[in-house]
């Protein structure tokens, strides 16, 4: 197996199918059924999601490879992982700054994702209340929140925004959770929980597409995300495509590094890192299928935005067949990919931690999930108690910003590309190339387009997303 691993590793995966389903798990999480939706729709559906696609499959994809293949050579956290194979290739280990970077990316997006992941618990909540009162009512195959008004169904997102209790309380509960599991292990911990969760995850998923399928207008939705219409793709919308690739594949966040390092020697990793990015854009384009046939049925609005998911789609639970038990079942999945994420971003961290400091496992992982947990309150108070405060308000793009949407846009427009960036030009011009060869086991053929993706294509394309993320100006 694994072997010597690092010593947050243990004795990494047992199989290969463990750790497959820990990084889909990782990969696969609100940024499919949260984000993805929301970018679509406003975007315009179709232009946006061909661009998406072909940035996973050209950039996403060699990166998937080239993060699990650091770790596995590494065997360390992902800064010390880096440093490894920097000292292998004969180059400076300063390299591993971009894997502190990456750590330091997963602690902060940790922080705002338990935030969001507590909203997901709040519907379960709501959805469980209302599943019982249509069991009390004798109807429990009718429609969500028989007889309320629409903006009272609406109104529950205000509500909760409003209740920094509620807020804090839901944001509490998913930490706890999430550390529980990190502490438990590699082992004992994520493996368990991605191999039960993740089952879980894709029978929802599939059960709910079915269901809009048949209830929903599958055919405008299917309209709406494969007919491209090139007049609505703008500069922005490619810049956010990119964005959102690296986001949803785990790239740049020390997930997918640290998971690799507790891979064994005998897995092939370029088939693996096809896997993972192909379940994860399937999962993305599912959720889409899943979502906007709801989203048609009713005659709600695309491009409704962040609130698509947690205000409209109660909205066309209220009025639709069984629409209780599917909005349970919906939420349910919300929280399952949302854990098996947060997971990986908390280990990312406490593998650092526990690799640099030498402290027990349990300990890192609550000195980190304890500190991305009060950086996580102040993103709730962000919707309440602090509403006014915008914390980089002297810089334009992040003028408009809360607290929690600063955080998410300071990682995914800097802080996951710039990882991104030093990660693809390490490989692809300082890392020993019969060692890249030897791990990432390609064809000859192979390895010349993938050493030209990582030397060239990825690090102008990422550029190009930095540049313009951060100075739209220039377009
Ligand atoms: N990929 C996850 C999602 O789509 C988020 C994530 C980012 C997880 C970075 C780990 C590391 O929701």
């Amino acid at each position: 197996m694994a072997g010597a691993t690092g010593q947050a590793g243990e004795q990494g995966w047992s199989s290969r199918t463990a750790f497959l389903l820990a990084a889909i798990g990782a990969a696969v999480g609100l940024g499919n059924i949260w984000r993805f939706p929301t970018l679509a729709g406003e975007n315009g559906g179709g232009a946006f999601v061909l661009v998406y696609i072909a940035c996973v499959f050209l950039i996403g994809l060699p990166l998937v490879l080239s993060e699990v293949m650091i770790g596995r050579t590494g065997r360390e956290d992902a800064a010390g992982s880096i440093a490894r194979v920097a000292e292998r290739s004969g180059v400076s280990t300063k390299w591993s700054v971009f894997g502190g970077i990456e750590i330091l990316a997963a602690f902060l997006i940790l922080s705002f994702y338990s935030v969001v992941a507590g909203w997901a618990i709040y519907y379960v909540f709501v959805m469980i209340g209302d599943v019982a009162s249509s069991i009390g009512s004798g109807a429990p195959f009718g429609p969500a929140f028989q007889g309320e008004a629409q903006d009272v169904i609406t109104g529950r997102m205000g509500t909760l925004f409003g209740s920094l209790g509620t807020m804090i309380g839901m944001h509490t509960i998913f930490m706890v959770v999430t550390v529980l599991i990190v502490a438990n292990g590699v082992h004992d911990g994520i493996e368990k929980a991605a191999g039960t969760l993740m089952p879980a995850f894709f029978v929802l998923l599939v059960a709910i597409t079915i269901y809009g399928a048949f209830t929903g207008e599958f055919a405008q939705a299917v309209k709406f995300l494969f007919t491209p219409d090139f007049s609505q793709l703008t500069p922005t919308a490619v810049n956010e495509a990119l964005g959102q690739a690296l986001f949803s594949l785990s790239l740049g966040s020390a997930a997918l590094i640290t998971y690799g390092a507790y891979v064994g020697d005998d897995v092939k990793l370029a088939p693996t890192a096809g896997m993972i990015a192909a379940a994860d854009t399937g999962v993305a384009i599912l959720s889409g299928l899943m979502i906007f046939p709801i989203v048609f049925a009713v005659g709600l609005d695309p491009a409704a935005g962040p609130v698509l998911v947690f205000q409209s789609l109660p909205v066309a639970f209220s009025q639709m067949p069984a629409g209780s038990l599917i909005g349970l079942a919906f939420f349910v999945l919300i929280f399952f990919a949302a854990l098996t994420s947060s997971i990986s971003l908390l280990e990312g961290p406490v593998a650092w931690v526990i690799d640099r400091f030498g402290l027990k496992r349990l300990h890192a992982a609550l000195v980190v999930g304890g500190g991305a947990y009060l950086i996580g309150l102040l993103c709730a108070m962000g919707y309440n108690v602090l509403s006014d405060v915008r914390p980089l308000w002297f810089w334009d793009i992040f003028a408009s910003n809360d607290i929690l949407d600063t955080i998410d846009g300071v990682t995914g427009k800097i802080m996951l590309p710039l990882a991104a960036l030093g990660v693809s030009l390490f490989i692809g011009w300082r890392a020993d190339r019969r060692l890249v060869a030897a791990e990432t086991g390609l064809s000859a053929g192979m390895l010349t387009l993938y050493r030209f993706v990582m030397a060239w294509l990825a690090p102008l394309a990422v550029f190009l997303i930095l540049l313009f993320g951060l100075f739209p100006g220039l377009l």
